[in-house]
Order: structure tokens, then sequence, then C-alpha cells
């Protein structure tokens, strides 16, 4: 490995921050989704009362390692003045801010306090449960309305949200405070246009649109990144049309979800979570217990109209082709629109939900009166259920029928694919499965369709067009190259121990990322081993971004983001001068939520190629994202970081950010976290529990697509267990799934300092514990002398940890 400085020696902005920009602006302002519009907007640009703690302290992203420390980041109001509009609620947001820094020195004093005398990294973990939570800032007055000189406002709500802790059903949070309803209520009234915004990472309670008229749009933000400001302004004033649509059901109330009551902290249960709705996840639930949400899930409204009409069908043996022309049937406005496809499956011996995602596709950008064809296709064996009593994957026999829409309540059935046997996919062997079935809720109606549209158009499927597959389970082999057979014969057993568990605290000579999120380990630099850097994600690359870096390459940080300036004292040693001046700029996308509402897998492909130029700039070799849990249900504290409730629309997401990153020589991504992370509070000891036909179909799925389609380099298990044991523990879930169902080829990781047992972790096909220390190097050092670990395991784990380390950009010098 030959010295490389990775680092920009200038604080100049780059081109390659140039551009990433420009990407995020545009990324952004795909993914804000239009939820209530009579008209109002688009907006010229005008005079604006601008109210709210999102309007100047706009929420970019969340917390811990969704954070990223980036050179500047614009907030809305920022935003709408660099887009012409003139912000004329001064005096509003100058007294927010007094507020805002008032109570943030109040909260950092007792971070403070808190946290006194623990080392840096405990810190770190106890700051990041008890993230800031905004004021809500003071009454608008009449005074406000007067100076504000305009008969235009918009009212912005954030929330913070982040790792280590969950949404609360309380003011501030789910529900709006007394300050937020009355303010939102006096704009009603006192503008004549008022836009709410909702800066949140999730869907928030919002019914006091049924009691007021007077609220003319919302728009949903989510967490925009840097250069959100920027992008709310375009799409505000209709430079650019609204063409973000919705990957998660907003339900009409919170009870109105499934697990409402049973969820985390609502029943008390921290250490038992009760997978109780099966497959009925999101709109699958809302759909086939008709309960009516507020915003289904795909939904979106945009400047102008559009038409859709299925012009063709074809069936090639198992695989599905539908052709949609979709026409901009207004007068005025540019706009895009998203096509989706599902399926309803005939039920059978299985209960099926109503219907289910298969296919989506977006248009580009089309003039009043312009039309595109679309072609959306899939493949009949992704419609299949997971049979438990038969441990398959099977398509039962009966009508398939086909809908096309634009939302998850809006679709038109257009035609039925026939099949006349029951036909098995994929056997596989149980997996995962709980000891005692986790009782489900009920069906309450049967999802069945009655009454079919007259003429359907029908197709019958030859069920001898699929070929079953089935799966090898022995222990999976790994082909080490002839330079990791070399390097590995070189190293006695203790030495080969070293690469299970993570670098731990800095050493001498280790390549190091300032802030980075880990390192694998040095102590093999002898034996011709370097080390690699990781780094979080999802929302871009979280390190330090301005550092020195000594003669040895020892980095200090120079600029402490103000967040982390609360717990950064404990700190000291990272902080300081010495050295040359050195820079990494990375650049704040928007959360992965944002990301996926464009529905757009070439822009999460091209984000993804961005974050991997950074990586090769940075010396980072690999990204720990895309993150990709399902949106279970609305408090969980991190679903930001996830693409969708769906997992199709999961999977797709993941695979189009991977194959960016990865299009890079040198640098891959982590998958994570894998799987069934659905909670925050009481993450590490929590036990997700749930029948293996929802584990597959719901939570895994969207991993198998991401797998199977991008081949990332690496995959991080998660925090919790699932049904009672760790994921790092869990042979089934990192062997036999991961690897003999799904023939994945790279690492797999702990999350960072989890309570599975390090011991077990390589037996169960978790190869790496991150971050590493000294109590886990010796444990994992003590099993290897009594064989606990033995020989082939141990190999077969370090082969895969030394085959990313190779991978990596800095050995390609
Ligand atoms: C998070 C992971 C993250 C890791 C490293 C953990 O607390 O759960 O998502 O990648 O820290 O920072």
């Amino acid at each position: 490995m030959s010295k490389k400085w990775y680092a920009a020696k200038s604080p100049e902005v780059s081109e390659r921050e140039k551009s990433n920009y420009t990407l995020a602006r545009k990324a952004a302002a795909e993914g804000f989704v239009l939820l209530e519009n009579n008209g109002v907007l688009p907006l010229p640009a005008c005079k604006i009362a601008l109210y709210g703690m999102g309007a100047r302290k706009t929420i970019k992203g969340g917390t811990g390692s969704g954070a990223v420390n980036e050179r500047y980041s614009v907030p809305i109001e920022k935003g709408l003045e660099n887009g012409g509009y003139t912000v004329t609620s001064k005096s509003w947001l100058d007294d927010y801010d007094f507020e805002y820094d008032e109570k943030y020195h109040a909260w950092e004093a007792e971070i403070a306090k808190k946290t006194a005398g623990m080392a840096p990294h405990e810190i770190f973990a106890a700051a990041k449960g008890d993230p800031f939570r905004f004021p809500a800032g003071r009454l608008v007055n009449d005074e406000d309305v007067r100076a504000s000189d305009t008969d235009t406002a918009i009212y912005v709500i954030a929330r913070q949200a982040g790792e280590s802790h969950d949404r609360r059903l309380e003011p501030g949070d789910w529900y709006l405070t007394d300050v937020e309803r009355e303010n939102l209520l006096k704009l009603a009234v006192a503008y004549t246009k008022t836009v709410l915004v909702i800066n949140v990472g999730g869907p928030i309670e919002l019914s006091i649109l049924d009691e007021v008229d007077g609220i003319d749009a919302v728009v949903f933000y989510g967490q925009g990144g840097m250069e959100g400001g920027n992008a709310f302004a375009d799409v505000l004033s209709g430079k650019t049309d609204f063409s973000g649509r919705l990957t998660s059901t907003w339900a009409l109330k919170y009870e109105d979800y499934p697990n409402a009551s049973t969820y985390g902290h609502v029943n008390g249960d921290l250490d038992n979570e009760s997978y109780l709705e099966g497959i009925y996840v999101g709109y699958r639930y809302f759909d086939s217990y008709a309960v009516k949400p507020r915003y289904p899930f795909g939904y979106g409204l945009s400047y102008t109209k559009f038409s859709l009409a299925c012009s063709d069908f074809a069936l090639q043996g198992t695989r599905v082709q539908a052709k949609v022309q979709v026409m901009n049937t207004g007068a005025t406005n540019v706009g895009r629109q998203v096509v989706q496809l599902y399926l309803s499956c005939p039920v059978g011996r299985l209960e099926k939900e109503k219907k289910r995602l298969v296919a989506f596709a977006k248009t580009r950008e089309l003039v009043p009166k312009a039309s595109e064809e679309l072609v959306l296709e899939f493949d009949m064996t992704s419609a299949a259920s997971y049979d438990e009593a038969v441990l398959a994957w099977v398509l039962e026999k009966g009508a398939y029928l086909l809908q096309m829409g634009v939302d998850a309540a809006n679709t038109e059935i257009v035609a039925a694919l026939e099949m006349d046997e029951t036909v098995t996919c994929e056997q596989c062997v149980a997996c995962c499965a709980p000891k005692q079935r986790v009782d489900e809720l009920p069906l309450p109606l049967p999802t069945a369709y009655t009454s079919l549209p007259e003429g359907l158009r029908r197709l019958t499927i030859d069920t001898k067009s699929f070929s079953p597959v089935t799966h090898d389970y022995g222990e999976p082999r790994v082909v080490e190259s002839k330079r990791e057979k070399t390097l590995l014969d070189t190293l006695a057993p203790q030495e080969m121990a070293e690469l299970l568990c993570g670098g731990g605290v800095l050493k001498q000579g280790q390549h190091n990322v300032t802030g980075a999120g880990g390192k694998t380990t040095i102590d093999l630099a002898n034996k011709g081993i370097g080390n690699i850097v990781l780094s979080d994600g999802p929302a871009g690359l979280n390190i330090i971004n301005e550092i020195t870096m000594d003669e040895n390459g020892f980095e200090r940080a120079v600029n402490i983001p103000e967040k982390y300036k609360a717990y950064a004292a404990a700190a000291k040693n990272m902080i300081g001068e010495g050295g040359e001046p050195a820079y990494r700029y990375a650049t704040a996308w928007p959360v992965h939520l944002v990301l996926a509402q464009s529905w757009n897998t070439e822009l999460l492909h091209q984000v993804g190629e961005a974050v991997g130029r950074e990586m090769l700039e940075f010396g980072i070799t690999i990204w720990l994202a895309p993150g990709m849990n399902i949106n279970r249900n609305p408090l969980c504290g991190r679903n930001f970081e996830y693409f969708s409730e769906d997992p199709l629309l999961s999977g797709k997401m993941a695979a189009a950010i991977t194959k960016g990153v990865q299009s890079h020589q040198g640098v891959g991504v982590s998958l994570k976290h894998f799987a069934c992370n659905n909670q925050e509070d009481n993450r590490t000891q929590c036990s997700s529990n749930i029948n293996e036909r929802a584990l597959r179909e719901i939570y895994l799925k969207g991993f198998q697509i991401a797998v199977t389609e991008s081949q990332p380099w690496t995959v991080m298990s998660s925090y919790n267990k699932i049904n009672h044991i760790y994921t790092a523990n869990n042979y089934d879930l990192c062997t036999k799934l991961l690897r003999c169902e799904w023939n994945f080829g790279g690492l797999v990781m702990t999350d960072w300092g989890g309570r599975a047992d390090p011991v077990l972790c390589a037996g169960a096909g978790n190869d790496l514990v991150m971050p590493g220390n000294d109590e886990v190097r010796q444990q994992i050092a003590a099993a290897v002398s009594s064989g606990t670990i033995d020989d082939v395991t141990l190999r077969r784990s370090a082969a895969r940890v030394l085959h990313i380390v190779l991978k990596s950009d800095i050995y390609q010098q």
C-alpha cells in the first residue's frame, strides 16, 4: 500500500463538490411530495411571511450515524431568498433564534452533566439517545402579520430524530404542539394563502387539515439534505414539478396503523416486539383491512395532470411486460409521472394481501400534450408467496389481476394472468422460524376480487415455464485468490483471528479518516495487510470536514461540528492543531426516504456514483449504507434513514445506489441493518418476533433484491434479535438465507458494539465484529485457542475480511 493524501489541501470548493451539490439539489426537488394544493402553488417570487421551527433551522437530516458535516446547509429561509422571494417575518425568526439558542445551550449543559467522566465513545452513545428537541417558537401575533406585508404565509414544522430513540406520541413529535396549532389556525385566517411544510423524517398527525379550511397547500419536505432550501424554492416556484410520491402510507390517525398499540414503548414492552400484522404492512394493511389512509402509498400531486393508458401486454415465459402510455394532459406545466403496477394474487390455501407492488417507472419531463410509453416488467416468480407448510415460494392457481395506477388507492385492473395449477417456484428450508408461532391479526374481510371489469384482457401463463429453484444448504465455500491464499498461509491462527475483530481505537500507522465509523485491524501490517476505513451513511459520508495531518499521516479534527460540541470535550486528543490543514467536504444528500420518494432508480444510481467518488477522494473503502429496513410503524426513530414500507421499492432503491457506488473500483457498500431493526428504544436487546412468511415476504425481500441485483460488498447485521436469536449469531439468517439461498459472496459485519456473542459470530456467518476493542479481541482469540471457533470457520471469515481489504482502493495505488 503506498501512502496517498486522501484529502484536499485547499479549502476551495472543488469541482467534485460543485457537481455533487447540483445533484443533491435535483435529488431533493425530485423527492419532495406535494400533499395538498388548492391552486395556490406554484407561487411566483413574492413576499413571504415565513414561520415555524424549521424555517431558519431547517433540519437537513437526522442525528447519529445518519448525520453529515457538510460545508454549508441551505435552510428554507435562505433557499427562498436565493430563489428571489422576500422573507418579511424576520422579527419572528430572530425571536425564534433566541429561544432556540437558549434551549440548545440548556440541552448541551444537560448532556455534559449526564456524560461527565465518560469515555468519548460512551459520550457519543449517550448523546445519540437524547436528541435535542426544537422549541416551537412563540405565537404569531397581529403585529407580525401586519409587518409581514403580504398575503402569503409558509409555516414549517420540524422534528429531529435519529438512532437509539424512537419518536413519541407527544405534542412536539407525532402531534402538533399547542403553539403550532394556534399558529396554523391564525395563519389560515390572517393570510389569503397559507402553505404548511413538513420538515420531518416521516408522517405527523395532520387532523388540523380537517378542522380548518385556510391551509391551502401542504408539502412533505422530509429532510432534504444540504441543498434542501434551494430545492424547495425550485418546486415552490414551479421551476421544477413536484414529481415525488410517498413511499409509505400516512394514516388519518396513529391508531390506524396495525401495530399502533403494541409498538415499542407504546405498550411498555421494549424487550419483545410482536409482528402481529404479519404480511399486512403499510398499504398491504390499509387496503386489505379497508382502512382509509390520509395519503396512500405512492401518492403525490403534480402541477399538471396526466392520463394513463395500458397500450400493450406481453408474456414471455414467466416474464410479464406492460406498456403504459403516459400523457401530460395539462395546459401549462411540464411534469413527470410515476406509474405503479400492482398484482392481486388469487387467494387459495394462503391468505393474500389485496395487492402488492410488482413494478414501477417514472416518465421523463413531459411538456403539455407530450406523451411517453413506459415499459414495466416483472417476473411472476417475484409475486410468489411463502408457504410455511411446505417451506417453499409458491404461486397458487387462479387469476392474477394486474392493476395500474398512480398510488395504492387509485388503481385500475387492466389484465388477468391465469394459472391453472399451483407451482412451486423455489424450495427452501425453515429459516429463523419462531419456536411458537406469533398470533397474527385475523383478516376481517375477504381480499379476493369478486367482480372483474367487462372485456378484461386475459393471458394464460404456461406453468411449464417455471423451473423450480433448489438450494444447497451445505457450508458455503470461499474461493481464495492466489494472493489471498498466500497471505493467509503466512498467518498463525491467532493472527487470522485479528481479522475477525474491528480495529478499535486509533493506533500508530493505521489508515484513518477522522470521524469515520470504524476501521479494520492494523495489527497485521507487518504481514503486508493494512487496514481499511468504514464510514456512515446513509445521508452521505459522516466524517469531520476540517483536519490537520502531520508528516506521519496522523490526523486531528479542527472543525468540530456544533452538534458534537456538547460531548466533544472528552475527545480532546482528536482536536487541535499540528501538521498541515486538510479538508474533506462530503455532500449531505437528502435522507434515504426523500431519495426513494423520487421513485427514480437512475437518480439513486447517480447519487451512489457521486458518493463513491467522495469515498475515493477521502480514502474510505466501505460506506455503511444504504439503510433499508422497512417502515413498519411511523414512530421508528430511523425511518427516514430507510426507503419505504414496501420491500420491492426498498430493494430496487438499494440496488441502484449500491450499483452506483460500486461502479467505481475499490469502494463498496454495506446494506444495513439485516434485519427487522424496526425499533430504536432498547435496540440492542429487543427481539423481533415474527412468523417466517412475513419475515421472508416483507422484511427480507428488499435485502434479497439488493443482494441478488447489485452484489453489495458487505452486509451489516442488526442490533436486535429475531425470534430471540441475535442476528449476528443467527446461522439461518447470515448463512442459510444470505449465502445459501441468495448466493451472497461478501462479508457480514456486526453493527457497532452490539450485544451478540462475538464468539458465535463467525460460525453463524457474521465474519467481522465492529468496531472492535480489546475485550472482543481477547474473546475471539480465546475461542480460537479452545477450538470453539474451528479452523475452517476461522479461515473462511478471515478470507472474507481480507478479500474486502484487498479490494480497497488503497491497495490499488
Ligand atoms: C448504527 C449503524 C452505524 C454504526 C456506525 C450504529 O450505532 O446503528 O447504522 O453504521 O453505528 O456508526
